[in-house]
């Protein structure tokens, strides 16, 4: 399975040819990276202090930006709050209108999620099995119930030294799925109702993020696997751009420091070709409804 479309644009204004980007839409929801390597978001001048680790308060790997205008992950205040908030909401703006033109069948239904500025070299963190992203997983997470919507995610590398974003890319969403799918097992649908209801997770988890998780967790716990299965290496310049559904191709991010990144979600109904979602995957799989 080839892993990366490209496409060599350099503006964030350039519209593709109709035909380009159908191409792209059907690159994207087969499990493809799509991949920008002349498209560089630049940083204002007045931004480049905020090309420091220290920007994180050092509990979060991420600093992020909720939709709400929320700032998390940082312990900067004041004008360096500020500044840190409007690069974030600057690259928000860009991705979101370059998303829209990019998937037009996608613009009106697109949910624009957290962004992120990810200021910390990966290489060298610690961190548990589940917790660590420098094994391929596909993106699940505990809290935050997607009820089969997909995970659309944009990334820029911004390193100010060239330093590369070094993914690895595993197999497709189906295979890995055959291999997890049997030992993962669905919780207690009355217990996700409290869970949900109290707050705990953000709304009601379904069957199909039990079974995501158990996806997600289990490939990462597998040593075997993440040492045998096939995967590709791939680095991403600075100055270059990716984009892919992250609930879908197996990646690991093993090193690189300064990326900026944006999460759309989007119902399944919005997709070009809904059946290759991993929600309906899954359903295919299991013989059953997940939500
Ligand atoms: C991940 O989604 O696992 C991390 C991607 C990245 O930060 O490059
Ligand atoms: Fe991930």
């Amino acid at each position: 399975m080839s892993i990366l479309h490209t496409i060599e644009i350099a503006d964030w204004n350039e519209a593709l040819a109709p035909e380009a980007r159908a191409q792209a839409a059907d690159a994207l929801e087969s499990g493809m990276v799509l991949y920008f390597p002349r498209l560089a978001f630049a940083l204002e001048e007045k931004e480049r202090p905020l090309l420091t680790p220290d920007v994180s308060n050092g509990r979060a790997k991420n600093v992020s930006l909720k939709p709400d205008g929320e700032l998390r992950g940082t312990s900067w205040t004041g004008e360096k709050g500020e500044l840190l908030k409007s690069m974030i909401a600057r690259f928000a703006g860009t991705a979101t209108r370059f998303v829209a033109a990019l998937v037009p069948a996608y613009a009106s239904r697109l949910q624009r999620a957290s962004t992120s500025y990810r200021p910390v070299e990966i290489a060298g963190r610690p961190a548990s099995a589940v917790y660590d992203d420098t094994r391929l997983h596909v993106d699940s997470f505990p809290s935050r119930p997607m009820r089969g919507q997909r995970i659309l995610r944009v990334f820029s590398n911004v390193n100010p030294a060239g330093a590369p974003r070094v993914w690895h890319v595993g197999e497709d969403f189906e295979s890995m799925a055959q291999k997890f799918l049997p030992a993962a097992r669905e919780g207690s649908r009355a217990w996700a109702h409290v869970l949900g209801t109290l707050g705990i997770t953000k709304g009601v988890r379904s069957r199909y993020d039990d079974l995501m998780l158990a996806l997600h967790d289990g490939a990462k716990r597998d040593d075997n696997y993440q040492r045998n299965v096939p995967q590709t290496e791939i680095r991403f310049p600075s100055g270059s751009t990716w984009i892919c559904y992250t609930d879908q191709v197996m990646h690991a991010a093993l090193a690189g420091q300064y990326v900026l990144e944006q999460t759309f979600h989007l119902e399944v109904g919005a997709m070009v070709a809904p059946a290759r979602s991993p929600l309906r995957v899954l359903e295919r799989l299991r013989g059953r409804a997940l939500v």
